[in-house]
């Protein structure tokens, strides 16, 4: 079948309203099984910490303030005792007196001259830069790969080829010029709308069903970077792996084997097909890839129909809907059906991990790590040699996570060595975190404007919820932590955040960046208050936060933190850069994705830019006269979102995900990337580098 023989059709996609401007609808429907058109599912009371101060004072009344000042004087000190060692304090200048650089000169890495904000259709680049399409949505992955036909696509054709809307991306050097590398990619979800030229939301078909199945999961590929002409080129190679819903994963870590896991297909509660929603993820210092299953509620039916009621209240505080779900996988395989396999949702909202150096290894589902939408999870390795893991909740008004394992890291690539550092994400503490501003609460109005102290910031401590088999948490079993964490977290009165998403240690400095990407319902009537962590009503276009552990020790129970970016349109003065001049600085909204150059500059990925403009990747030194200056790197094509940043001295890699989705279609497609004429798009990696073989961001502007 042609383009042109395509029936034209009419889709029958939800007209709904709830859904950013800059975001389509069926991005939405999709991704997230339309999160935000559902109250928020964090309904719990637990208080921001500042609040429950002020609120104990009025409450208790003179007589008992002494004791309670007690308190709020020593959340004070613990604020004032950091804030010496604040990020971002120390470094040549205050950051909340914006001014612009002195010496002119660009920090090291991100010197390129900024792409505007625009809407074209194509990945738009620094003048002076190169770049290619490395593998599409299609492309050849397994030897037995056939071509791509988009027309007539069937299951083992794409569980051989590269999946559909790419997410997270991680190059693992094989050599150490960095030639060869195992690149690592996320298929998140699948838009069956957009993928099949004949799809019937109402009835799909088995093979389709099927084919969206092999679309999900992961990619590991080997690549060649080309050191002379630049660029990443696919090779074949024995590491070539595709991961679906049909691939088997083990269920490791202190929840394994829980009566909470088991299901009919599994009565061990310790084997599960199949991983899905792989959002962000992270690369470990031991070589493997942990990915973060984020939306996986969307893909179950009927919670409504479940009997148990506690267990229905678990389901909703994980967003499980009621009626059929968007794809009507439950037709197909009873376990997506909730009520006839109520514990099969129980087994996704993990971080997995792959080892992609052993195409035949059983990929890893950690229980010790949790159990909520993940977006991903990124290593730190403590100077004893512990190794924690941090990690965040998409959702309006969930949490921040870490893990501390109990083992240390052992060096060396000796088998036994390998072994031993994957199996240390198994045994630890998971904390979640709680954070207090040092500003006054009347000062935090809600518009983003900083109060008098000049910055968003303050102190705040992780909270223990479980360590191995014993719970932290009064009222639940270890088990019940890991499985059902949120709930655990709102029991500890932990910080409720605007979305938080990808959550990454800085090797240069050590400070944790962590995207909040936005929260429509931040201040709204029945929602969470602003706090200084959340500063504004309605956060349209989200912030970043920068944490710093006491004495720069990952394993630390406190830490001090500041808003380094305050996102938005830089003429709105509800927002911040870092302290630098806001009309140097290219207008950021809705980070999503976190990376970090050699030099330690910050590189973000937004996600459904309110700004009218294409969505990209930003570059922003952290330290210095620079700090704060915030640079576009790159723009995306129509109704993509910009993901899995990797930058490197050569190379900086995006995945484009799904472009097009702004049009209806195979129909009508919203954008013809990367292919040109009128091709229909494909989410695809894309690799960029400076002409001449030029280190990026280190050259003067041309
Ligand atoms: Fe898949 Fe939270 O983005
Ligand atoms: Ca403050
Ligand atoms: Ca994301």
């Amino acid at each position: 079948m042609s383009a042109n023989s395509a029936e034209p059709r009419t889709l029958p996609l939800p007209l709904l309203d709830h859904h950013s401007a800059s975001r389509s609808a069926v991005t939405c429907e999709y991704r997230c099984g339309n999160a935000c058109a559902h109250d928020a599912p964090n309904e719990s009371d637990n208080s921001y910490f500042g609040d429950l101060v002020r609120r104990v004072v009025n409450r208790r009344g003179a007589l008992r303030a002494g004791a309670v000042l007690s308190v709020a004087a020593g959340a004070t000190a613990t604020a004032v005792g950091t804030a010496a060692a604040n990020p971002g304090r120390g470094n040549g200048r205050g950051h909340g007196n914006g001014h612009g650089n002195d010496s002119g000169a660009a920090a090291l890495g991100t010197d390129f001259d900024p792409v505007p904000p625009n809407t074209q259709d194509r990945v738009v680049i620094p003048e002076g830069y190169e770049q290619q399409v490395v593998i599409r949505w299609g492309d050849p992955v397994l030897h037995s790969a056939p071509e791509f036909d988009f027309w007539n696509q069937t299951p083992e054709a794409q569980q051989a080829q590269f999946g559909y809307n790419n997410d997270f991306a991680g190059l693992i050097p094989l050599d150490n010029a960095g030639i060869h590398n195992l690149l690592v990619v996320n298929h998140e979800y699948t838009t069956e709308t957009h993928m099949f030229a004949d799809y019937d939301p109402d009835k799909p078909t088995e093979q389709q069903v099927r084919t969206a199945w092999a679309a999900h999961g992961m990619s590991v590929l080997l690549v060649r970077r080309d050191p002379a002409r630049g660029g990443l080129s696919p090779l074949p190679s024995w590491y070539s792996r595709r991961i679906t819903l049909r691939t088997e994963f083990e269920l490791r870590g202190p929840a394994a084997g829980s009566e909470l896991l088991k299901t009919s297909e599994d009565p061990s509660g310790t084997r599960v097909l199949g991983t899905q929603n792989n959002c962000a993820g992270g690369v470990t210092p031991w070589g493997t890839v942990l990915s973060g299953e984020e939306n996986f509620h969307q893909y179950f039916a009927h919670a409504d129909r479940v009997s148990d009621p506690e267990t229905r209240e678990r389901m909703r505080r994980y967003g499980l809907g009621t009626g059929s779900s968007t794809r009507k996988w439950e037709r197909f395989e009873k376990r997506w059906d909730a009520s006839r396999e109520p514990n099969e949702s129980n087994r996704f909202g993990w971080v997995v991990e792959v080892d992609p150096h052993d195409p035949n290894s059983t990929p890893v589902k950690h229980t010790a790590l949790g159990r909520f939408k993940h977006e991903g999870a990124t290593i730190r390795t403590a100077d004893d040699g512990r190794v924690v893991a941090y990690m965040g909740d998409d959702e309006r008004f969930d949490y921040i996570y870490k893990f501390v394992s109990s083992g240390r890291l052992k060096n060396g690539r000796s088998a036994h060595a390998r072994r031993h550092n994957m199996s240390l994400l198994d045994h630890g503490t998971l904390y979640v975190a709680r954070f207090s501003g040092d500003s006054p609460a009347s000062e935090i109005d809600g518009s983003g404007e900083l109060p008098s102290d000049g910055e968003f910031d303050g102190s705040g401590e992780w909270l223990p919820l479980a360590t191995g088999d014993t719970s932290h948490v009064p009222g639940f079993t270890a088990e019940e932590v890991y499985v059902f964490t949120r709930l655990a977290a709102d029991e500890v009165g932990a910080t409720k955040m605007d979305r938080p998403e990808d959550i990454e240690p800085n090797p240069s400095n050590g400070r944790v960046y962590c995207a909040l990407t936005n929260n429509s319902n931040r201040g709204a009537a029945g929602h969470a208050p602003v706090d200084e962590i959340n500063p504004r009503i309605g956060n349209k276009h989200g912030h970043v936060l920068e944490i710093r552990e006491n004495h720069d020790d990952p394993t630390s129970t406190r830490m001090s933190w500041g808003l380094l970016l305050v996102c938005g349109d830089p003429e709105d003065a509800g927002t911040y850069f870092g302290g630098f001049d806001k009309d140097q600085v290219s207008p950021i909204s809705c980070p999503d994705n976190v990376a970090f150059d050699r030099h330690g500059n910050l590189w973000v990925s937004t996600d459904g830019n309110e700004l009218g403009s294409h969505d990209g990747l930003f570059a922003v030194p952290v330290t210095g006269p620079e700090r704060g200056h915030v640079k576009q790197f790159l723009t995306v094509p129509n109704g993509a979102e910009t993901c899995g940043p990797i930058i490197t001295d050569d190379v900086v890699t995006v995945c484009v995900q799904h472009p097009g989705d702004n049009g209806s279609g195979p129909s009508d497609p919203g954008s013809h990337w990367p292919d040109g004429g009128d091709s229909q798009p494909r989410p695809s990696l894309v690799a960029v580098w400076r002409d001449h073989g030029h280190r990026v961001g280190e050259i003067g502007r041309r």
